[in-house]
Formats: C-alpha cells, structure tokens, sequence
C-alpha cells in the first residue's frame, strides 16, 4: 500500500511524549490542538521561521514558547517583543538598538532585542501592528540575519530563531497594503493556526481541570471544585470570544468566589448561563457538536425561553406566563425544575 502523502499523521499525546516533545503547561486533547502541538514538536527541530495565528487569548505565546523550549535553543535566551506596544519611533532602536546620540535622548549606546536574542529565539508578537517603514527594515535583517544598531555602522551579525504571531488577518493585510508579501513569506515558512476555543469545545474541561490543577499547586488551601453536570454543560456552550484567557480566570474568579465545594449553573457569571443570547443558544446543526442529545438540546431551549420571557417581565411569573401562553403554575413548576433565577450577584467579568 501506497502511504497517503496528502494526511500526515498526527501523534496523540502518547507520541508526542514518546517522541520527547515536552507539552510545557499545554492542556487539552482535541484535534486541532493536537495537530497544532505535533507541528510545534517537528518544528523545533528546525530552525525555521513560524508564524502563529489565532483569536487573541487561544495560546499563541505558550506555543511559541514550547517550540523554543523543545529546541536545541532552549539554553539560550527567548525574548519576546510586542510590536503592537511599543510605538513606531522607539520599535525600530528596540529591536536593532542604537549607538550614543543617535536621537535625541540617546545619552548611551543600548543593544536591542536581536543582539539580547542571540543563540536564542526571538518571538516577535502582534507583528501585524509593525509600521511599514520598519517591515522593510526588519524583512533585511531576517534576510541577511545582519543589521546595524539605529545611528550605527558597523554591522552585526546575530544567530536567531524567529516566531512571529498575529490575531490578525495577515493577507488581507497585503490585500490593502497595510502588510509587505515579502515579509510575510520570510515569516510565515511554517504556520501554526490555533483554533478559538468555540471550535475545540472538547478542550473546554480538561483546561478546567488543568487550571484548577494549577491553583492547587499554588495555593495550600486550595479546594478542587465540581461542577454540576449543568454547569459543565454551560461552560461546553459558552462561546468564550476571550478564549482561554477568559477561562482561566472564570476558573480562578469561581474558585474565590464560589464557597461551596459545588459549582452549580446559579454560581456560573451571568454572560455563561445567559441563556436568551441566540448566539448561546446551539443551532440544531450544532447540538451533536457540542455532544447534546435530543433531552438535553429541548431542556436548553426551554430554559432560553423562559428566562428571556421572565426578563422581558421583570420577572413577574404571572406576566411571563401570559407572553409564553402558559398556565402560571406550569411555569412556576417549570422554573422551579430547571433551576432558574435572576442574574446572580457575581460581578460581570
Ligand atoms: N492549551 C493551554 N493549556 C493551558 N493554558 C493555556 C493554553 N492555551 C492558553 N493558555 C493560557 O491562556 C492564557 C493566554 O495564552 P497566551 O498569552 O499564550 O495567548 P495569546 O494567543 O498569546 O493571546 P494574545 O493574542 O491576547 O496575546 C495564558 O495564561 C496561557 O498560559
Ligand atoms: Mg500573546
């Protein structure tokens, strides 16, 4: 049998551990993340250029950094520069560094993050932000691995591994000439794209788990929660436009906030259980994605519902009857079954 060149396997966790590829802190299962870490492991066995693409808060920097850590680099430095956070004027001394009365203020010569970088990887995030004039700047530097400081003349020479990232779309960039095509194919020779968290909701637990896992590690009094299976049900749903970012600190909020040792629906912030948003509420083509069946994707809806009609009443049970065309104690029944109530007194984060 001919090997099927086009569907490279992907290593599971157990491959990727047997193949001495360390996870550095990176939890969950799925499908996507997998592909994105068995990428990572080949990866840092080279001394390629990648570029990492993904929502703001998926992971971008902890990928970036497992790649260095899993490389024959990783006793040398890894540096990490903001584009997006520093302004133009300064990113370019920032980056190459600059000589004694190169501009005004300059009163000593500084090496920069190239120089500092050396032997070691650089990691330049948020390269989307880079003004124009310094992409033509830093495309020579990559090219030519030289570069001379702001003000200076004598050229260095630096030995670099370069991880760029961007939330951004990069080639609609180019497209409106906000983005130099040059630059990003010198950057861009292996992409890693990780995926929002709403379409790896299998990883939503286990980085539940793992994080808690981290608090416990931390914090000698820490008491490992456990979520009702209707709260775990929410957290699957929730779309988290902030990613893991905002679960890690749902996750940390719970754990001070929350006394009891279970979590249920009602300690869950409101924008989670908020369950009259349309975009919470799973489409039917959705229901078997998110591992619902028929009881449970009816119950949700429901409960969608009912809350979004007893907060168009204030709710006022009898009012919220009428607009349902409900019997009251119907619905009283009902509210008290699916364990509704307002919006808890949980800050909004
Ligand atoms: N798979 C994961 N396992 C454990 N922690 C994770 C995972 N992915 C991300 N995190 C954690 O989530 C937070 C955000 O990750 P990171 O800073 O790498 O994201 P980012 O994509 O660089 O975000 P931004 O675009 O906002 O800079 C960090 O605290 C990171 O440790
Ligand atoms: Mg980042």
């Amino acid at each position: 049998m001919t090997p099927n060149m086009t569907q490279p396997q992907t290593l599971d966790p157990e491959g990727l551990a047997k193949e001495g590829f360390d996870r550095s802190g990176i939890a969950g299962t799925s499908k996507g993340l997998l592909r994105v870490l068995d990428t990572a492991r080949k990866v840092s066995r080279s001394d390629s250029s990648v570029l990492i693409t993904g929502e703001s808060g998926t992971g971008k920097e902890l990928i970036a950094r497992a790649i260095h850590f899993n490389s024959s680099r990783r006793d040398g430095p890894m540096v990490v520069i903001n584009c997006g956070a520093i302004p133009s004027e300064l990113l370019e001394s920032e980056l190459f560094g600059h000589e004694k009365g190169a501009f005004t203020g300059a009163h000593r010569s500084r090496i920069g993050r190239f120089e500092i970088a050396d032997r070691g990887t650089i990691f330049l995030d948020e390269i989307g932000d880079m003004s124009p004039e310094l992409q033509v700047k830093l495309l020579r530097a990559l090219q030519e691995r030289r570069f001379e400081r702001v003000g200076g003349t004598q050229t260095i020479e630096v030995d670099i591994r370069v991880i760029s990232a961007t939330n951004k779309d990069l080639e609609n960039a180019i497209e409106k000439g906000d983005f130099r095509e040059d630059l990003y194919y010198r950057l861009n020779v292996i992409p890693i794209h990780i995926l929002p968290l709403r379409e790896r909701r299998e990883d939503i637990l286990t980085l539940v788990d793992h994080f808690q896992g981290n608090l416990r590690s931390r914090l000698s009094n820490f008491q490992v929660k456990e979520f009702s299976s209707k709260a775990a049900q929410a957290l699957v749903n929730y779309d988290w436009p902030g990613n893991i970012r905002e679960l890690e600190n749902m996750v940390e909020r719970i754990s001070v906030l929350v006394e009891k040792q279970r979590v249920e629906i009602k300690d869950l912030p409101g924008r989670i259980t908020h369950t009259d948003s349309d975009q919470i509420l799973p489409g039917v083509a959705s229901v078997f994605d998110r591992g619902m069946g028929f009881n449970e994707a009816v119950e949700q809806y429901q409960r969608a519902l009912i809350f979004h009609a007893l907060n168009e009443t204030g709710w006022v049970k009898a009012r919220a009857a009428q607009l349902l065309k409900m019997n009251r104690t119907t619905l009283v029944e009902k509210i008290k079954k699916i364990d509704l109530e307002p919006e808890p007194e949980m800050p909004v984060f």
